[in-house]
């Protein structure tokens, strides 16, 4: 059998039916929101590659850095046979776990991207020998079939994803995380980490400019793929932290009384003066934050390491 299998979980036409949806609530719900899995077509994943390397956005770099010390004590803590990493992009930070797993057997990335699974997959099979790679092609929020591998099993969700979703969101898919797992089993968790509110906004909103053309992205996607009209440059990048709920959000304001056309959904959408459309949570973390929410589904925290700065952490959980 080839050591390189990728399976389709997600239907050739689900992306564009997820998209129209979110696209036609999203625009009609008063604040407007569109969800921000929308921001990563080729264009917006390239931006995000970008941000990654931009002196204000610190996560990726201290997340790499805690993942450089830590591989050793992830393979020791977890002996995993099978690693499954959802949202698994360019594996590039990845790359620091797998190479310590000496006993890994198969590594499963899980992503929407097609292109990216097959380079990632590929690359690393030519580079180690002997091990299976099985992709698939699904959503991480769904609920996931995994190929029959053997244990120890380790789930990562690296990058901070996680603050993404809103905490009944977030509750839900742990659970869903939880599920994969049996007794002994672990997840490997990147979250981002509350801190002064100068640094997290400029993490955000960065001098360059590309988290402003990383969130305005989401505009082309829609009239690319709906045939809308948005103007991107009528429309003002926003970053603002939220102190009560302690995330990031991120927002299109639009800087004039503006009607944008969707034909694909048959939809006249009405901007007044500074409304703005509510693009993306970033959720920050405290240890006794992420502790609970980790415990309310049967995960038990039981490694908690943060870069030098601490700036970010990785914690490590297991199924009991
Ligand atoms: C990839 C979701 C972790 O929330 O920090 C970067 C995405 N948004 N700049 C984050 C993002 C704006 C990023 N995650």
């Amino acid at each position: 059998m080839s050591p390189f299998q990728i399976t389709r979980t997600l239907p050739e036409d689900a992306t564009d039916a997820a998209l129209r949806a979110d696209v036609r609530h999203g625009l009609t719900t008063t604040p407007k929101t569109l969800p921000p899995k929308w921001f990563y077509d080729a264009h917006g994943s390239e931006l995000f590659e970008q941000i990654t390397e931009l002196p204000e956005y610190y996560p990726t770099r201290a997340e790499r850095e805690i993942l450089t010390t830590r591989a050793p004590d992830i393979a020791t803590a977890t002996a995993a046979r099978t690693l499954i990493e959802l949202g698994s992009g360019s594996s590039e930070k990845t790359r620091l776990v797998i190479d310590a797993l000496t006993q890994l057997h198969t590594y499963v990335p899980v992503d929407v991207s097609e292109t990216a699974l097959t380079q990632a997959g590929q690359a690393l099979i030519a580079e180690r020998p002997g091990l299976h790679v099985h992709a698939l092609i699904a959503d991480f929020t769904a609920r996931l079939e995994l190929p029959d591998t053997p244990g120890p099993r380790l789930v990562a969700f690296l990058g901070g994803t996680i603050g993404n979703l809103l905490p009944t969101e977030r509750a839900e898919f742990l659970t869903s995380v939880r599920a994969l797992l049996s007794p002994g089993d672990a997840l490997l968790l990147g979250t981002d980490l509350v801190k002064d509110e100068e640094i997290l906004v400029r993490a955000y909103d960065d001098a360059a400019g590309v988290t402003a053309a990383f969130n305005k992205n989401v505009l082309s996607v829609v009239n690319r793929e709906l045939g809308a009209d948005f103007d991107p440059t009528a429309f003002d990048h926003v970053a603002l932290w939220d102190t009560q709920n302690e995330w990031i959000e991120m927002r299109l304001r639009s800087r004039t009384a503006q009607t944008v056309k969707i034909p694909a959904l048959d939809l006249a959408v009405d901007f007044t003066t500074d409304e703005e459309l509510h693009t993306e949570i970033s959720a920050k973390f405290r240890e006794s934050g992420v502790r609970n929410e980790l415990a309310a589904a049967d995960l038990h925290l039981t490694h908690w390491w943060t870069d030098e700065a601490g700036r970010f952490a990785l914690s490590l959980s297991v199924a009991r």
